[in-house]
């Protein structure tokens, strides 16, 4: 789980003996450590990595909490949004506080409960209908010592059923290496669970029989499979994650795709009167991608729109709309609640996950895996280019349904079959890139330029730098950059163009020799046979060609690689970059 943070880890055991609970700031191998050099001998616990929100990360703020005896201990994933309410309450009942955690509140207003009801499951349950705000939770207790009660409400939550043991994980991820049998809990559940049976209840006491699901994943697929780190691995396995995208889902003789998730919406989605986008970080920018490819072939009106922004200011959304809705992990916060709230007013919603089972997928009227398998770096990579594939596939499906003519339909289809073994072409730079980086890696700015389809390219190469490398990168429109960027290009300005050979490949030199003329240092991503721009710049990195629309899934890996090699240069944790998580499950 440490991917969804890692400033700070703790566990919390029950057992006849023992009932306590080890903490430690920084990542879970200093927890691993602390915990290695002690003696525990316990039949339950629970761990927790935290990505801080109320409160820096400390040992004291880290989780579990706890209630003053340190008999119940409890972790927790959102945010308590009336914390203060309840603290100020619980206060007045003489509760004393120790951190500056919204948790802590869960942690004496269960005890509070527990005090009244004597027993753990009620007293949960009578704890979370006073709260407000987002939770996925694990609560043990030194009297009960032989369940784990686990409740969920905007943040995921899994218990996977093993053979004499059960487990309960934020992510299936984290189960797999135990079982293959999960039940997803729902928002407002809440379940006992034991060592060999469980069961579950709405917060409202009403009893719900869980559907068991088996969870189609190889332990393998979240190993580092000799590579130093996820990010690398995950770069490279995409001629791989990209076939998997498309694998069953494109008929060539019918020159059209075939998405099993959408059948039976596709004729309301080519009615739409428009496609809305709705997406947070690096799946956003897929979803500019993807304005530019409905738009060009399926003449459908497309608005992308950050998820985070979309839900707050009231946007205007009718039936007759589709929106979709991009999430790597399915679990994005921001994103799910403006599904919720596209939901609420009658749109349809599509999700394009890559998490299997998760909240997004599950919420959502209809949608396509993208299949890339588990993504672990935080900077996302592989999930990217199968977004892209998605989003080809949706086009193709609903071009073809409007006014896309076979021949132009079996084209695309040809194109996107080539595309793995393009990919494999652009890794083989991988040691050219590697010493590119070396010329990039003390830089302190970057600036990133492209136009049309490769202009979401240059936000993504930009992010992606930015997340890892820590060096400021800005991605922008290349021919916006003479309202304001230009004013920033020196000699030691270095500026990356994606300047593949498209519509306006012509309109991209121009501004190159902008560039030039101020002095500034130029890496280009041009096409293999582009022999115009190497005279022109400092640096080339090629791609083959292919049809605009699926450029971008080949010109941003040399800028995944280039991110990539500038960070590890730099000494840095690829990884696990500092402040973020791979997974934001609070708004
Ligand atoms: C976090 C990650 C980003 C990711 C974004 C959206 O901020 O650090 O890498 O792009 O969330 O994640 P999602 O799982 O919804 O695609």
């Amino acid at each position: 789980m440490e991917y969804r943070g890692y400033d700070s880890a703790g566990i919390a055991v029950v057992g006849r003996e023992e009932c306590r609970a080890i903490k430690t700031k920084g990542k879970v191998s200093e927890l691993e450590k602390n915990v290695y050099s002690q003696n525990i001998s316990a039949n339950l616990g629970i761990g927790h990595t935290r990505w801080a929100t109320h409160g820096e990360p400390s040992v004291t703020n880290a989780h579990p909490h706890s209630n003053k005896e340190q008999t119940l201990f409890i972790i927790h994933n959102g945010i308590i949004e009336n914390y203060s309410t309840l603290k100020n309450n619980l206060i007045n009942e003489g509760y004393t506080f120790v951190s500056e955690t919204d948790t802590e509140v869960l942690a004496h207003l269960i005890d509070y409960y527990l005090k009244l009801k004597n027993n753990l499951f009620q007293a949960v349950r009578y704890a979370l209908n006073e709260v407000e705000g987002t939770y996925g939770l694990a609560v043990i207790y030194k009297e009960e010592p032989d369940k784990i009660i686990a409740a969920r409400k905007g943040s995921p939550l899994v218990i996977g059923i093993g053979k004499n043991e059960n487990f309960i994980a934020s992510d299936v991820n984290a189960l797999i290496v135990h079982t293959s049998q999960v039940v997803y809990l729902e928002d407002g559940e809440i379940a006992e669970i034991y060592k060999d049976h469980f069961h579950a209840k709405t917060i409202h006491d009403e009893e719900i029989i869980k559907e068991i699901h088996k969870v189609d994943m190889n332990v393998d697929e979240i190993t580092k499979g000799g590579y130093p780190h996820y990010m690398l691995k995950e770069i490279m396995e995409q001629p791989d994650s990209i076939f998997n995208s498309m694998r069953g889902r494109l008929l060539y003789e019918e020159g059209i795709s075939k998405l099993g998730g959408l059948q039976g919406y596709e004729d309301r989605i080519v009615r739409s009167q428009r496609i809305i986008i709705s997406a947070c970080g690096t799946s956003w920018h897929a979803g500019l991608v993807g304005e530019y490819m409905l738009e060009e072939y399926a003449g459908i009106p497309v608005e992308v729109e950050y998820a985070s922004e979309f839900r707050y200011r009231h946007p205007i959304i009718r039936p007759e709309d589709t929106v979709i809705f991009i999430s790597q992990s399915g679990e994005t916060a921001d994103t799910l609640a403006s599904l919720k709230e596209a939901k609420k007013k009658g749109a349809l919603c599509l999700g394009v996950c890559n998490v299997v089972g998760s909240s997004i997928a599950r919420e959502s009227n209809a949608g396509v895996y993208i299949h890339a398998g588990p993504e672990i770096g935080v900077a996302s990579t592989k999930a990217f280019t199968s977004q892209l594939v998605v989003l080809s596939l949706i086009t193709l499906l609903l071009a073809r349904k409007k006014n896309l003519s076979l021949i132009e339909g079996q084209n695309i289809i040809r194109e996107m079959q080539s595309l793995p073994e393009k990919v494999k072409k652009i890794l083989e730079s991988n040691d050219q890139i590697e010493k590119i980086a070396d010329e990039y890696m003390s830089c302190r700015n970057f600036l990133y330029l492209g136009r049309g389809y490769n202009f979401p390219v240059a936000l993504e190469g930009a992010l992606k730098l930015k997340e890892i490398s820590y060096i400021h990168a800005e991605g922008y429109p290349a021919a916006e950059m003479k309202h304001g960027p230009i004013a920033l290009i020196d000699e030691n300005m270095p500026v990356v163009f994606i300047a593949t050979k498209d519509a306006v490949y012509d309109k991209v030199i121009s501004n190159i020799e902008e560039v030039k003329a101020r002095k500034g240092r130029i890496l280009a991503i041009v096409n293999e046979d582009d022999d115009y721009i190497e005279k022109l710049v400092d640096h080339v990195i090629r791609v083959p060609k292919t049809i605009n629309m699926l450029q971008p899934i080949l010109s941003v890996i040399p800028l995944q690689l280039l991110a990539y090699h500038v960070a590890v240069k730099r000494g840095l944790n690829v990884d696990q970059p500092r402040n973020l998580a791979k997974s934001v499950t609070v708004e």
